[in-house]
């Protein structure tokens, strides 16, 4: 693919290997170290001047460390006279910051997004963010990536006894958008959260007796969201073996422990993010060929449109 180069930060080498074999184009090589103060540095190898530049880096934890990452290596592009810049962010960190809570909070969604802008990049291509509203906080050109094809296909449904199932209002569109593809109806489980790894559920909404839920997500932190839906629905005499599908499984602290010691038939989320998941059986779908056509497509100014949410 002439002109084009691919470059990866070192958030999810895995990822960023599995796209380049899809497109079979290879990985601009680059180094990525350490100052012994700690400071980060990285170098590309080769000539990026004139060319259509895909840097691919989920912001996942420390999301910190990738963000800033991410800058520099665009910044090294920029002033090395790259012609376009898009970052590929499966994970976008800091989504769920979108409004203020209390008044004495940031916005930290607009924050990164500002700080992308100002990086020099042209474009963000991310998938399943927190909200599809969230597209409001970029000035730049968002392509907002659905996995939720991908994972409905990889989904074993047991029958049309199951029922898909928001863990919060929030995820209620997203639930939707599984059901379609799944020909389930939907439940609701009503969440109120206490802290960041705990919250608490008021019930269920929705049909969910003697059918196995199919408990949907954008994502999977600490696990609580998912530890207190499982509870609700036992409470209100769904099956007692379920299934998880989320498109970003980062799986920190008691994650994985809570997790596992949970009724699950089946844990799926995406290779988004490079977590370890330990005793915790869950099934990653690549999302490779997705971010792979969308990089072709945008690449040779193409329509991306069967591959977006459409809110
Ligand atoms: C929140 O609204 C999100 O959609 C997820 O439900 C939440 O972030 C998952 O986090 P945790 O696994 O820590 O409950």
């Amino acid at each position: 693919m002439s002109g084009l180069t691919l470059l990866a930060g070192t958030a999810n080498p895995g990822l960023a290997g599995a796209v380049a074999s899809e497109l079979g184009h290879p990985l601009a090589e680059r180094e990525a170290a350490r100052f012994p103060d700690g400071e980060m540095h990285v170098e590309i190898r080769t000539s990026v001047r004139g060319h259509d530049i895909y840097l691919i880096q989920p912001a996942s934890p420390p999301a910190e460390e990738y963000l800033l990452q991410l800058l520099l290596l665009a910044d090294a592009c920029r002033r090395a006279g790259a012609a376009r810049l898009t970052a590929v962010m499966p994970y976008v960190a800091y989504a769920r910051q979108d409004r203020r809570g209390t008044g004495r909070e940031p916005v930290g969604a607009r924050l990164i997004a500002d700080l992308l802008a100002t990086g020099g990049f042209h474009r963000v291509v991310a998938v399943d963010l927190h909200s599809p509203a969230l597209e409001g906080v970029f000035t730049l050109p968002l392509e907002h990536l659905t996995a939720v094809p991908l994972l409905a296909e990889a989904i074993a449904v047991p029958g049309p006894d199951a029922v898909v199932v928001s863990p919060d209002l929030g995820a209620t569109k997203l639930a939707e958008r599984y059901a379609r593809q799944l020909d389930l109806p939907v439940a609701l489980v009503h969440k109120r959260r206490v802290s960041g790894a705990e919250v608490t559920v008021r019930g269920v909404t929705g049909d969910v007796r003697d059918r196995i839920p199919v408990v949907v997500d954008d994502m999977i932190t600490t696990g609580g969201t998912i530890e207190a839906a499982v509870a609700a629905l036992l409470e209100a005499g769904s099956a007692d073996e379920m299934i998880v599908a989320a498109t970003h499984g980062l799986f920190v602290g008691e994650a994985v422990r809570r997790l596992a010691a949970l009724p699950l038939r089946e844990v799926l989320v995406t290779d988004s993010v490079a977590a370890q998941t330990g005793e915790l059986r869950a099934r990653r779908v690549t999302l490779a060929p997705l971010l792979a056509e969308a990089i072709r497509r945008l690449h040779d100014d193409r329509s991306l449109a069967d591959l977006l949410v459409h809110a």
